[in-house]
């Protein structure tokens, strides 16, 4: 059991906050509390509270501004008609965020403590978490060195924080998103931390999704590291291709080779697709073979999924040499059938019968 202290925010009124959830936007307003849990080499994990959310003090010479041991997870509570608040497969984001921090030499912390963090934070604010359609709670979980020095090394000092943040559809469902394959820079290399969700991975993608944009692009595609060819991940997201159409579908999802991040809706839209009968399997895909599969018309559909966009169609491919449409350019078929029966188990409309789901609240 862990003894966890409570210090209450004079917080928003509940009118305030009714206007807040009823159009939240995506990750600009933050709720009234953060939970917050101390690590040093000495005391080990200690002072675990749930505070009023506020700005703090940050030394110039903290280790992480500077060497970037700092990792993060991204999950969502949604409320569900009962007025309960569940949260998705949170064991899954446990698990990775110690195997983020080990591979950053950071402390793990147990499961129980990002559980427990978790949980009193939203049974706190949960007049935040909002009701109805796309909408939900964003929890932010993360750890950062937060001991004072220059010298190159682990850190023996630590803060754990969750913040939240009510949100809406991250992007627009309705529409297809643009990707740019990026040739000149990769996201992550063999024996790297590509498989790690640490901030120093998206610092290091930004130029490339800078790049996107100047195309007219959404977001980007990577490519593997040694050979520019394999087809990674796009953006803050895994990709999903669709072969052929109907009940025939086939679902392909590339393979988990050490240099992609291991999505919990990727883990479970493995699932979910073999649920819905659709043949799903992990593999390899080459850029060629996708600019080939689409042309053919073999490959009919591709989406990308993660927590933040749920499941994001992708209508068009760019690169230096192609511009390539999907099918007529819009979400297909599947795409959307998959996003609906995810969105249904997460929002306790659709049986669980996985036991995916959480209760926060
Ligand atoms: C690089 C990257 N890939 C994939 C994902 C999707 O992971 P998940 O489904 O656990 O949100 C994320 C988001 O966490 C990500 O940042």
């Amino acid at each position: 059991m862990i003894e966890m202290k409570h210090v209450k925010a004079s917080g928003r009124s509940a009118a305030e906050i009714s206007k807040i959830v009823a159009d939240p936007g995506f990750g600009k307003v933050f709720t009234d509390h953060m939970a917050k849990a101390k690590y040093s080499v000495e005391l080990g994990w200690h002072d675990v509270a749930i505070e009023p959310y506020a700005p703090f003090q940050v030394d110039p010479a903290m280790l992480s501004l500077h060497y970037g041991q700092s990792i993060f997870e991204g999950m969502k509570a949604y409320r569900w008609a009962d007025g309960s608040i569940n949260t998705f497969r949170p064991l899954m984001n446990a698990a990775r965020f110690q195997r983020s921090a080990h591979r950053l030499a950071m402390p793990e912390p147990t499961e129980e403590l990002f559980i427990e963090m978790v949980k009193q934070l939203v049974a706190t604010d949960k007049a935040y978490v909002p009701a109805g359609g796309d909408k939900s709670l964003y929890i932010r979980p993360f750890m950062f060195a937060s001991e004072v020095g220059l010298g190159v090394r682990p850190a023996n000092e630590y803060l754990f924080l969750v913040i939240a943040s009510p949100v809406g559809a991250y992007f627009d469902p309705a529409k297809a998103v643009s990707v740019w394959v990026s040739t000149e820079f990769v996201r992550a290399s063999p024996g790297g931390t590509g498989e790690a969700k640490c901030a120093g991975n998206y610092a290091a993608s930004l130029i490339a999704q800078a790049q996107a944009k100047e195309q007219g692009c959404d977001q980007v595609i990577w490519l593997d590291a040694i050979e520019r060819k394999w087809i990674e991940e796009m953006g803050g997201m895994n990709l999903f291709f669709v072969l052929g159409s109907g009940d025939d579908a086939q679902l392909l999802t590339p393979e988990l080779t050490g240099t992609l991040l291991p999505g919990v809706t990727r883990d479970s839209l493995i699932q979910l697709g073999t649920d819905l009968g659709y043949d799903t399997h992990e593999g390899r895909i080459s850029i060629d073979e996708l600019y080939e599969g689409i042309q053919s018309g073999r490959i009919t559909e591709v989406f990308a999924c993660g927590t933040a966009a749920v499941i994001s169609p992708i209508g068009q491919i760019k690169s230096e040499s192609r511009n390539v449409q999907i099918a007529d350019g819009l979400p297909g078929a599947v795409t959307m059938r998959m996003r609906q029966a995810l969105l249904d188990i997460q929002t306790g409309v659709a049986q669980d019968v996985h036991n995916w789901m959480y209760r926060l609240a």
